[in-house]
């Protein structure tokens, strides 16, 4: 049913050694969308058809499907899947009970998006419920439901279908076709590309000086890097993925040298589970190829819901199991004295001298209508982001 990615010249192994292919294509594939007219539908929101994606793709390998109960529980409790590799988020597919209820174990169930479009199939090997409490606890670190991660927790259904799935058709990316690779093809780049060594960077925002900084300070010691955009779902106070995608190439243009780096999409939702998703990107941008990640001051966080260094921490007990190397940086600031980004591990001066930067500080100026001065964000992007988010 499924077909093999042939193996590519690539230094870093996927995670669990193969890299997953669930597309179904040709007469098998017509077949497929044929039957799947008989068989029971669900209809997948946005964040449920990512996943689906992601996993068919092979950026969540080794996962073949959505989770059964005994992979739930061990990511939930333990951070491994129940064959004992490392992961740190469940990757499940919701249905209220009513549903649920609808269908049958050994049922092949029809994936429909939001616009009526068969997306893929699921094998039904299991339907289970759960504690949303205790997945809010283990894997978000709060209950609260103001937390966006949680809320979403509390919103999903209450039956958890798994089972093997495959993809009859990917979701558009239309906007974002120049920069849509998939891990087999960022594998292949980096080989034709000769780079040995490339550090991911994941990002949900606009890429600021300190981004910079820290990119730039790893591409001192690797080969290249994969500027890897999240532009699934993201919390609505976010700035467009789209806007952000012109910023990039910007920033991009101006300011890195062209043949090291790439600009791919990363087409999954983000969770804003700090700690553990730090792991969970660290582990797809080991499928997409990369031999080193970046995790700087509250990776992935929301609000005040983690601790700066709580992500380094997390990921640092799994490294090894992990197999690609985090590289992990202080909080970086502009210092007024040495009139240069640095941390508190290179500037001397005191904090007055200092102006800290965020994304949510970047999208509070940009919300005010304020400028956003050159120690936060070189001038080209600024203008793209100015522009883009008044179009919008
Ligand atoms: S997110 O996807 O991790 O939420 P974000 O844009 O906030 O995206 O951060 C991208 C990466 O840059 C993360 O590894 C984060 O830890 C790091 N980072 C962001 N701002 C800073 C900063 N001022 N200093 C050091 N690292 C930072």
């Amino acid at each position: 049913m499924t077909v093999t990615n042939k193996p590519v010249n690539n230094t870093i192994q996927p995670h669990g050694g193969t890299l997953i292919n669930r597309q179904v294509e040709g007469a098998e594939r017509e077949q497929l969308i044929q039957e799947a007219q008989n068989f029971p539908a669900i209809t997948l929101n946005p964040w449920s058809l990512s996943d689906l994606e992601l996993i068919s793709i092979g950026g969540f390998s080794p996962l073949e499907g959505f989770m059964g109960e005994a992979d739930y529980t061990e990511v939930v409790e333990n951070v491994h899947l129940s064959n004992g590799l490392v992961w740190s988020i469940p990757i499940t597919l919701p249905v209220d009970e009513a549903q649920a209820n609808e269908l049958n174990i050994g049922d092949r169930v029809a994936l429909y998006g939001e616009d009526n479009h068969l997306y893929g199939v699921l094998d039904l090997e299991e339907k289970y419920t759960y504690d949303k409490e205790k997945e809010a606890k283990l894997v978000y670190g709060t209950t609260d439901v103001d937390h966006p991660g949680v809320k979403k927790v509390y919103e999903k259904g209450s039956v958890y279908l798994a089972g093997p799935v495959h993809l009859v058709d990917r979701p558009k990316h239309d906007e974002f076709v120049d920069f849509h690779l998939d891990p087999v093809e960022t594998r292949q780049l980096f080989s034709d590309l000769g780079w040995k060594t490339v550090v991911g960077f994941q990002t949900r925002n606009p890429v600021h000086r300190a981004h910079e900084y820290i990119q730039k300070a790893a591409l001192e010691s690797v080969d290249g890097l994969l500027l890897n955009p999240l532009v699934g779902e993201t919390k609505s106070d976010d700035i467009p993925a789209a806007v952000r995608m012109e910023s990039y190439q910007a920033i991009l243009k101006h300011y890195y040298p062209a043949d090291r780096t790439r600009l791919v999409i990363y087409p999954a939702a983000m969770r804003y589970a700090g700690p553990r998703e730090a792991i969970l990107h660290a582990t797809v941008r080991k499928n997409y190829g990369c031999t080193h990640f970046i995790v700087g001051r509250d990776h992935a966080g929301v609000g005040d819901y983690y601790g700066t260094y709580e992500a380094q921490e997390l990921i640092s007990q799994y490294e090894a199991e992990l197999g690609i190397h985090i590289l992990k940086f202080e909080h970086a600031f502009y210092c007024k004295k040495c009139e240069n980004m640095a941390t508190a591990k290179t500037c001397p001066h005191d904090a007055s001298d200092h102006l800290h930067l965020s994304g949510t500080k970047v999208r509070e100026k940009l919300r005010n209508g304020e400028s956003l001065p050159k120690e936060f964000s070189r001038p080209e992007v600024a203008e793209v982001l100015i522009r883009g988010l008044q179009e919008k």
